[in-house]
Parts: C-alpha cells; structure tokens; sequence
C-alpha cells in the first residue's frame, strides 16, 4: 500500500509548494462521518497548503440506483455539506464532475492503457457486481477508470482518501506509469494520503464499513442530537470490561471503532478510558456518553451552516459554476497535452 501520512507542509509565509491535491465524494444522498472522518477533514486540512480540487463525482454516481428527479438536489446538498464541513470554495477548487467534460475524454483514453483483469479484480466492483440485480454495466467495470481520469486530468499528487479507496489510487498510479513509459513522462505519480480513521466501521454492525448505503450503520452530518446520541448508545461493544491488562490492540471491532471516533473527536478524553480498558475497570456507557457529546458538538455548527446553505441553492449553484470555470482550463491544458502525446491532433 503506497500511503503518504503526512504531506510536506508549505514552507512558512512562503509560495504554495506546486502539489495539487484531488478528492471526490458521490452524491449519494448522506454524507456521514465516516466520509468526515477519512475524507473531508483531511481535505479541510489540505486545502491551506495545496493547490486543492474537490469534485462531486455524479458521473460515478449514476453507476449505481438513484432517482432521476432528485439527483440534482444530491449534488447541490453533497456541495452544501462539504462547504458546511469545511471546504472552503475561495480555497478549494469544488465542482461538479459533469461540468468538466474533459474527465470523460481522458477517462476513454485511459480505458486504452487498462486490462480488463486488473479493473475485474477490484474489490468495490467485485461486491458491486455481485450485488446488481439487473446485470453488469460495463460503467460499473470501468468505474475506477474515470476515477484515474479525475485525478491525473488535473495532475494531482495527493489523493486523500478513505482506506475503501486505496486500491482504486493503486490502479491509477498503474495507468499514469503505463502511460507515461508509453507516451512520455506527463502525469506525477498519485498517492493515497490517509489519516487516522480511515475506515469507520459500521456502529450496528462493526465487521462491515459505516456505510450511505446501510441505514443504522451510521451517523450523518447533520444529525440531529437526540439521534446521534440513540446510535452511539445502541454501537456494538461487548458485554462487559475486558480482563485487567488487555491491550487495545486486541480490543473486539466494536470498541477498537469507538476507540479510533474518540481519538478523532475527544482526543482530550482517550488516554482517561484507554487506561481504564486497560485496567479493567472501562464503563462503555461512559466512553459513549463522552463521544456522542464530542460529536454532537463537533457537528452542531456543521448542521447550522447546513441549514443556512440549503436555504441558498442559488448561492451553492454559484459556487459549484465558479469551481467549474476555474476547473477547466487546468482540465483543458492536460487533454491538449495529451491528445498531441496520443497522435491524436
Ligand atoms: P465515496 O463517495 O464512497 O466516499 C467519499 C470519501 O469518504 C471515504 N469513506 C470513508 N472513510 C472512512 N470510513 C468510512 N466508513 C468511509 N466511507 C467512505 C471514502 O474512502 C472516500 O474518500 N470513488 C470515490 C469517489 C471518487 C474519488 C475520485 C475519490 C471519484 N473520483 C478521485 C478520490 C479521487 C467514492 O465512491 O467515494
């Protein structure tokens, strides 16, 4: 696995160190704190020293069921989140995926330089595919292709991500060194950079990955209080305190999970209840009383800025057409760079 955890910081009151940073996130309906916690905090983080793109991928998507009047309501309210979570538009570069088409020229590129062997062994194709009730599109194959476009489109290094998408950056970095040896040196390297946190397991079911798709396995951003407290309460721990002189390490799924959310949101309360796991004496009902408040409260301006935001879809619109304009031209250098490299003029 080829992980950067900590990317090089700028250098102090000097010029943005030219690093260009690319994320997506499907507008699939919730974006919950699984996606905070593994994507969009590093993101948060990201965009002050680099050059960052952050896109709402509804070309991916579309790959799966959604509902074709509601779909642009999704990608205004995945916008809304992100802004509301702590993108900030005058920094990043946010947009939509479908209102750049580039990532759909280059992606057909690409799909020249990559096996189909190597796209059938990708894990989130091979649970997708098994999961399709009406057969195997060939977009779900080439899913992780447009992925790759999405990122080398915009030359990007760092691609912080979620643990789930490493492979997906692996086979990226696959494409851009075929093509490079193949065509001449064009696109850097991408990178996964993942932080602490980089998989969430699912607080119902802590053998499964927090997930939009599974109801109960997680909490959103925008959950109200009351909520967010009834699912930490209800997480899967285990019966009782371990044995005196347990390691964490060796700690069930459940309370390694609860662990790894303290250690993000209650960093000041993680040493306190991982010596009383260590000592025996671990109370879960305090542990998550100490976390959902940590939470709540993390979260309560998110869910404030949220509201205001989806009161201005106007103001959401004009962000995402800002990002486009500055997008494409970047978008439009590389495909002329790259046509000319694939004799195609
Ligand atoms: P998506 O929309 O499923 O998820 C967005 C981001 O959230 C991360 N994530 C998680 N992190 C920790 N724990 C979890 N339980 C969890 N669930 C989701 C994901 O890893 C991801 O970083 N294919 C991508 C979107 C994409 C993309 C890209 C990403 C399209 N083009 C280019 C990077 C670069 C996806 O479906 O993410």
């Amino acid at each position: 696995m080829r992980v950067q955890e900590q990317a090089r910081p700028a250098p102090a009151g000097g010029p943005r160190i030219p690093v260009r940073v690319f994320s997506g996130i499907q507008p699939t309906g919730v974006v919950h704190i699984g996606n905070y916690v593994g994507a969009i905090r590093q993101w948060a983080q990201l965009q002050r020293e680099f050059e960052s793109y952050f896109c709402i991928v509804d070309l991916h998507a579309i790959t799966g069921s959604y509902d074709v009047a509601e779909f642009p309501q999704r990608v205004l309210d995945a916008a809304a989140a992100n802004v509301a979570a702590g993108i900030d538009p005058n920094q990043s570069v946010l947009f939509v995926q479908s209102h750049v088409p580039e990532h759909c020229e280059l992606m057909w590129l690409l799909n020249v330089l990559t096996p189909v062997g190597q796209l059938e062994r990708m894990t989130q194709y091979k649970e997708r595919s098994r999961r399709a009730k009406t057969g195997v599109m060939a977009g779900l194959l080439n899913y992780p292709v447009l992925q790759a476009a999405d990122v080398l489109l915009y030359k990007a290094k760092l691609v912080p991500v979620g643990e789930d998408q490493v492979q997906h950056v692996e086979l990226m970095r696959d494409i851009a060194e075929r093509f490079n040896k193949q065509f001449g040196e064009t696109f850097p390297l991408p990178e996964a950079r993942l932080t602490k946190g980089a998989r969430i397991m699912a607080l119902n079911d802590p053998a499964a990955k927090m997930s939009k798709s599974v109801s109960g396995s997680y909490i959103a951003l925008v959950e109200d209080p009351e909520s967010i407290r009834k699912k930490v309460r209800a997480a899967v721990t285990d019966p009782g305190p371990p044995k005196k002189g347990s390691k964490l390490d060796d700690a069930s799924p459940g309370v390694a999970n609860l662990f790894t959310l303290l250690e993000v949101f209650a960093p000041h309360r993680y040493a306190e209840f991982a010596e009383a796991y260590h000592d025996g004496a671990i109370r879960y009902s305090e542990m998550k009383q100490a976390l959902a408040d940590a939470i709540v409260e993390t979260f309560a301006p998110v869910r404030d800025r949220y509201a205001q935001l989806v009161q201005r879809p106007d103001e959401i619109r004009d962000i995402l057409a800002g990002g486009a304009r500055r997008a494409r031209p970047v978008a439009q250098t590389t495909m002329e760079e790259v046509r000319k490299e694939m004799g195609l003029r």
